[in-house]
């Protein structure tokens, strides 16, 4: 059998990048999928290419997070698998940063997640499993990422806490941190080419593997966690970053 079957998943922000992996991987894994996003276009298209179900709802707009539960809830039930993926990643130097741009990342990577969980805690079945996607620049320093690492790390302490508090309905929650991973998430950040060329080298050039990770990578160990192969994890941090945490001084 497969290991998903019967699960009911939801996926923010999977109309596009790992999200849009993940929900094909856990469909193939048997999982009934509803994704989300916030354009209309684009959450067709990738529900109609993934033969999911697709839900327009913006993480900010907690009104639209209600209506996205109850619609859920009217369609398919209650949720097993809930993988709170949505984020932005908005690159500014301290001393520039304005205060939209602040709201912007908090708002999607931590507050979004939060309110995902919380809207989403009513419906979820006992031993349903959460997945925050944070990032392995919670724990490393990037010029430019002071916002966007803070987004994440917040994501993972509150990661920790949820586990605890959710543990007597036997929810799992956990961390998912990537490295880099190849997606449209660096086209969306506003610098051009030559720019963006500059920045894939540099991190290439922190990465042990030498490359980028691919969206259906992280898909895979996401599944994993969803799964009860992970039955016994819960509040925990797991990297997928080609050994960037490795910090290496002399590779
Ligand atoms: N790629 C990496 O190197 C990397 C590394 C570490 C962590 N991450 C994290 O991985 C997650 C997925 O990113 P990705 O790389 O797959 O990027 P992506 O391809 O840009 O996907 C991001 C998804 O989130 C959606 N989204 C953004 N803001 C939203 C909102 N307010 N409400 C609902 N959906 C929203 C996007 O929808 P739209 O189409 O409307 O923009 C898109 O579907 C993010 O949390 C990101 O921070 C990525």
């Amino acid at each position: 059998m497969s290991k998903l079957q019967n699960r009911v998943a939801v996926i923010t922000g999977g109309n596009s990048g790992i999200g849009y992996a993940t929900a094909k991987k856990m469909k193939e894994d048997g999982a009934k999928v509803i994704i989300t996003g916030r354009s209309e276009e684009r959450v067709a298209t990738a529900a109609s290419e993934l033969g999911v179900t697709g839900i327009v709802a913006d993480v900010l707009d907690l009104n639209a997070m209600d209506s996205l539960v109850a619609k859920v809830k009217a369609t398919v039930g209650n949720v097993d698998i809930l993988f709170a993926n949505a984020g932005t990643f908005l690159p500014t130097p301290v001393g520039q940063l304005s205060e939209e741009v602040f709201d912007t990342q908090m708002g999607i990577n931590f507050k979004g997640a939060v309110f995902t969980t919380e809207k989403f805690e009513p419906i979820l079945n006992d031993g349903a499993s959460i997945i925050n996607l944070s990032s392995v620049l919670a724990h490393a320093g990037m010029a430019n990422g002071s916002i966007y690492s803070a987004s994440k790390a917040a994501l993972i302490a509150y990661t920790r806490s949820a586990a605890t508090e959710l543990a007597s309905r036997g929810i799992r929650v956990n961390s998912v941190l990537p490295g880099p991973i190849d997606t449209p998430i660096y086209g969306k950040t506003g610098m051009d080419e030559e720019q963006l060329n500059g920045f894939a080298q540099a991190i290439l050039n922190s990465v042990p593997l030498k490359r980028f990770g691919q969206a259906e990578e992280v898909a895979k160990l996401v599944s994993f966690l969803a799964s009860d192969d992970a039955a016994f994890i819960t509040g925990g941090e797991y990297t997928i970053d080609g050994g960037i945490i490795i910090h290496p001084l002399v590779s």
